[in-house]
């Protein structure tokens, strides 16, 4: 066979090149281009160990005469943990799950881990970071003394899946992907191409013998899963913890799902005793002023199939020559495209002040629909007078100054209704065709008017 066939694969994002360069062309990332690409074929792989297919030569099979059996799942009993994952653990599946540490991983899959195993579960808990009596602590903890999940203590991959193979469990917890390593590699534990072969292996396992798998990885300060992205490719679904340690909350939110719904949400409360789903959590991202304060304004996020409420807070002061624009929870560009919406169409210059964005909570808002309440809060500090009480607003907001509707505008009314809020400024496209009880609803088509509005109620 010829050599000269040779491709070069970026250990950050598995982008591929046909030729070496320092910058990965698709994820700019330097000097993780490596010769080989990232899964290795049968027989002898750059590392010089031997990938045989654990999967027997299949068949081809017309579409219609596979059958299209539903997925095995196992419910976890944990509502909010099965919500994120679609209706439970799926037989063969692979779930990475991540988030910052201390977050509450360990501990949710722990409570997960055991209530399968009370259902007559066959479990295993492999544990890389803690020891088996760390393990134990925690489930004494969580006031499950008598747990009878198998613990493993356990970080080398070959160990790991001969376990696998000799236990047959239901399902298996690696934690975490980052302490695993494998003998037959010869890069340091914890580096790239470890985490990245390791977690292929278990995934192949998986597969093959209908274990679900399910990886914690660690996430970096830039708040992807630690090196390798290509994890990500690998499994059938990511879930994301979310949500600021300082408070109870934590949120769990389905970035991929091969069996579900994505961004999907599950909201839990750290306790005493553990994670503890909130079932009604639409009021939880709000910050309770008695009286209104300028600068801040009330969204209703729609995340997955209910509709949150959540504060905006924006504080404008005036800056040094290079102004500075920071956001916490919202996406930056955005914040500056929406700074010179608001100059362009509706007169409001920042441009030598700072500007400050938070989304209250620590959670995370990627829809555009929260524009309108954005501008709302930043022109509200601005001016140093608060919205009315009782506000609550929702909206994309175009270049052109247009305001544009937002999926599921009633959903998000009613909701807000219920909580108590009696003042929308939405899309007009949103306008409900029957009047919501209790809610008086202001429908406009671009920002100026939304400001006017506004300007008037306070
Ligand atoms: P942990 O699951 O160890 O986090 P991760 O695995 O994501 O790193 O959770 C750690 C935090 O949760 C720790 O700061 C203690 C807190 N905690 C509780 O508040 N209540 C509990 O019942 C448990 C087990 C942990
Ligand atoms: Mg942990």
């Amino acid at each position: 066979m010829a050599k000269d066939k040779s491709i070069f694969t970026c250990t950050e994002c598995g982008g591929t090149s046909a030729r070496w360069m320092g910058k990965c062309p698709s994820c700019n990332a330097w000097n993780t281009l490596i010769e080989g690409s990232t899964e290795p074929a049968a027989g002898k792989n750059r590392f010089g160990s031997v990938h045989a297919s654990l999967a027997p030569t299949s068949e081809v099979l017309p579409l219609a005469q596979i059958e299209a059996a539903d997925f095995e799942r196992h419910p976890t009993g944990i509502d909010e943990l099965d919500r994120v994952l679609g209706g439970g653990m799926v037989e063969g599946g692979v779930v990475l799950i991540g988030g910052d540490p201390g977050i509450g991983k360990s501990t949710l899959l722990l409570q997960a881990v055991d209530a399968l195993q009370r259902s007559g579960m066959n479990t295993l808990y492999v544990t890389g970071e803690e020891s088996g009596a760390q393990v134990a602590m925690r489930s004494r903890r969580l006031g499950l003394p008598d747990s009878q999940v198998p613990v493993l203590p356990e970080i080398q991959l070959e160990k790991i899946l001969h376990t696998l193979q000799a236990r047959q469990p239901g399902i298996a917890i690696i934690d975490s992907i980052q302490t695993v390593y494998s003998d037959q590699l010869t890069s340091a534990p914890g580096s790239v191409a470890q985490v990245r072969e390791c977690a292929a292996h278990l995934t192949r396992t998986a597969k093959s013998t209908g274990t679900t798998i399910v990886l914690v990885g660690h996430v970096t300060k830039e708040g992807a899963l630690a090196g390798p992205r290509v994890l990500e490719h690998m499994v059938d679904t990511v879930l994301y913890f979310e949500g600021d340690t300082h408070s109870n909350f934590r949120l769990i939110r389905a970035i991929k799902n091969r069996f579900g719904a994505v961004n999907e949400i599950g909201v839990f409360a750290m306790t005493e005793k553990g994670l503890k789903g909130v079932s009604n959590p639409s009021a939880i991202f709000l910050s309770q002023h008695a009286e209104p304060v300028p600068g801040s304004c009330v969204m209703v996020t729609l995340e997955g199939t209910r509709p949150l409420l959540v504060e905006i807070q924006a504080l404008v002061d005036s800056g040094g020559p290079s102004p500075r624009r920071l956001s916490v929870g919202l996406d930056r560009d955005r914040l500056a495209m929406l700074l010179a919406v608001l100059h362009r169409h509706a007169g409001v210059a920042c441009m030598d002040q700072d500007v400050f964005v938070n989304a209250v909570g620590g959670v995370r808002i990627s829809e555009p629909a929260a524009d309108l309440a954005v501008m709302l809060a930043i022109t509200s500090s601005l001016r140093g007078k608060p919205l009315p009480k009782g506000f609550i607003a929702f909206g994309e907001v175009g270049l052109a100054g247009e305001v544009r509707p937002a999926p599921r505008g009633q959903d998000r009314l009613k909701e807000a209704a219920k909580l108590g809020y009696t003042l929308a400024v939405i899309p007009k496209a949103n306008a409900p065709k029957t009047p919501i009880p209790g809610m008086r609803v202001h429908a406009v088509e671009r920002i100026e008017e939304a400001m006017a509005v506004v300007r008037e109620l306070s």
